[in-house]
């Protein structure tokens, strides 16, 4: 077999799980998923998930990626084989479902940063900016198109083989990002009336906590941490044993939730500010947005280079959902790298024309009450993302648990004085939690 591709460096790594993990989960799907399930029970809910669940799931996909050294299908067969390697074939399929919504968002991203510049978003009153966005979501040419143009940028990243291009370009992008979010955040919660705004985002009211509550918090630290698909399989996949995986897995998690906070504090504050509903759903930041950007000297610049920079890390996590599918269909079907990445991505392409309609001209079709893109988004983050991470802890956890301590150590390089904690974790806890989460929610 050939030699894999490597990362060079630890930090090279960190960049790649960190722009995976970064993108419109946090300051897209996270915003408006609070606002939507009543605030601060939300935020403590999801930071727990996170802490408990997504950052031991994080630790098994890596220690099973760097052991294995293959795709998701690939490494659980190096390591174990029988019926294992179908979890990872859930994980492929999980890419192709994932991508083809969030490729629609990414366009949407594109769009803004466009309409940033042609004045189209000059204005803070919620009826224009509503109506904004509800016109351009209506216009199937327009969502269409940009679905289409995101969806082509991944895809030449993939095939070109530029993707530690673009890694490289995001050190130095996200960073100026992050910093705008918290300029974003500081405009936002020192706006007239954004008290009641903080309060909703950072005062738990337990008592509006329902199952929907949780399940949808759980989903959500799935989603935002990259799990349950292999992507952090394929990444770790990448990596020689040098790295302290431990250590690495909590700098990410920490990375992405302070991320999605600083993002929280960005959008809810000004979502009350301006009298705009913190449950109108997938369009909340970028109908609230383009309120805060009125309110700025320069706006219209800061809102062009703020959705540029969002769509750049939405590509970093974009290349993240299809690498796996693009890494099994070399690895494991012996496509060539361009026709396995033009390939899957005319499938996920096709399969995301519905999401790109669904708030739109088909906005009337509905499955469980829910629009044709929150329900594919809520088939792979509440459905095939923790189904992926109840059986990835459940390998770790029962079936590989010796051989994995030991690659959480990097062979004795990296004493993980947590290991029998995160076994534990991976055998009783992840499994039960998730399960029954899931269970309660259907
Ligand atoms: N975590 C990314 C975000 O928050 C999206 C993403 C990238 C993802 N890779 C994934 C989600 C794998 C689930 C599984 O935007």
């Amino acid at each position: 077999m050939a030699q894999r591709d490597h990362f060079a460096t630890r930090l090279g790594f960190v960049l790649a799980a960190a722009g995976s993990a970064v993108g419109l989960g946090n300051i897209w799907k996270f915003p408006f998923m609070t606002g939507q399930n009543g605030g601060g029970a939300f935020l403590v809910l999801y930071i727990v998930f996170v802490l408990t669940i997504g950052l031991s799931v994080m630790l098994a996909e890596f220690a099973i990626g760097r052991a294995g050294q293959r795709n998701p299908v690939g490494s659980f067969r190096a390591l174990k084989g029988g019926a294992w390697p179908a979890a990872g074939g859930l994980g492929v399929i999980a890419g192709f479902v994932i991508l083809s919504f969030y490729s629609v968002v990414g366009g949407w991203t594109l769009a803004y940063a466009i309409k940033s510049v042609t004045g189209a978003l000059a204005s803070n009153d919620p009826k224009v900016l509503g109506a904004a966005f509800g016109t351009f979501i209506a216009d199937p040419l327009d969502v269409i198109g940009f679905h289409t143009a995101f969806m082509v940028l991944t895809l030449v990243i993939v095939a070109g083989g530029v993707r530690h291009g673009i890694e490289r370009a995001a050190r130095i992008l996200m960073p100026i990002l992050a910093l705008l979010v918290i300029v974003l955040a500081v405009r936002a919660v020192t706006l007239d009336g954004a008290a009641k705004g903080i309060a909703f985002f950072l005062t738990p009211d337990f008592s509006k906590v329902t199952w929907n509550t949780v399940n949808a918090a759980l989903g959500q630290a799935f989603f935002s941490l990259s799990l349950g698909m292999g992507t952090m399989i394929t990444y770790a996949s990448y990596l020689n044993r040098q790295v302290n995986l431990p250590k690495t897995a909590a700098q990410v998690t920490l990375l992405d939730t302070g991320f999605a906070v600083i993002a929280g504090l960005m959008i809810l504050p000004a979502v009350f500010a301006f009298g705009f509903d913190p449950a109108a759903g997938p369009g909340l930041t970028f109908i609230t947005l383009p309120a805060v950007f009125a309110q700025m000297p320069a706006g219209a610049l800061f809102s062009f280079l703020f959705f540029t920079l969002l769509a750049i890390a939405a590509l970093t996590s974009a290349v993240s959902i299809i690498e796996p599918v693009v890494s099994y269909l070399i690895d494991e079907r012996k496509l060539s790298r361009r026709t396995a990445t033009w390939g899957a991505g005319a499938v996920i392409w096709a399969l995301g024309v519905p999401s790109a309609l669904s708030l739109g001209p088909w906005k009337d079709i509905t499955v469980g009450g829910k629009s044709i893109l929150d329900a594919v988004d809520y088939l792979a983050s509440n459905i095939m993302l923790p189904l992926g991470g109840i059986l990835i802890a459940l390998f770790v956890g029962w079936s590989v648990a010796a051989r994995a301590v030991d690659e959480a150590q990097s062979g004795g390089n990296h004493p993980f004085a947590l290991a029998r904690a995160w076994i534990f974790i991976c055998r009783f806890v992840a499994p039960v939690a998730v399960a029954w989460v899931m269970i309660q929610g259907l």
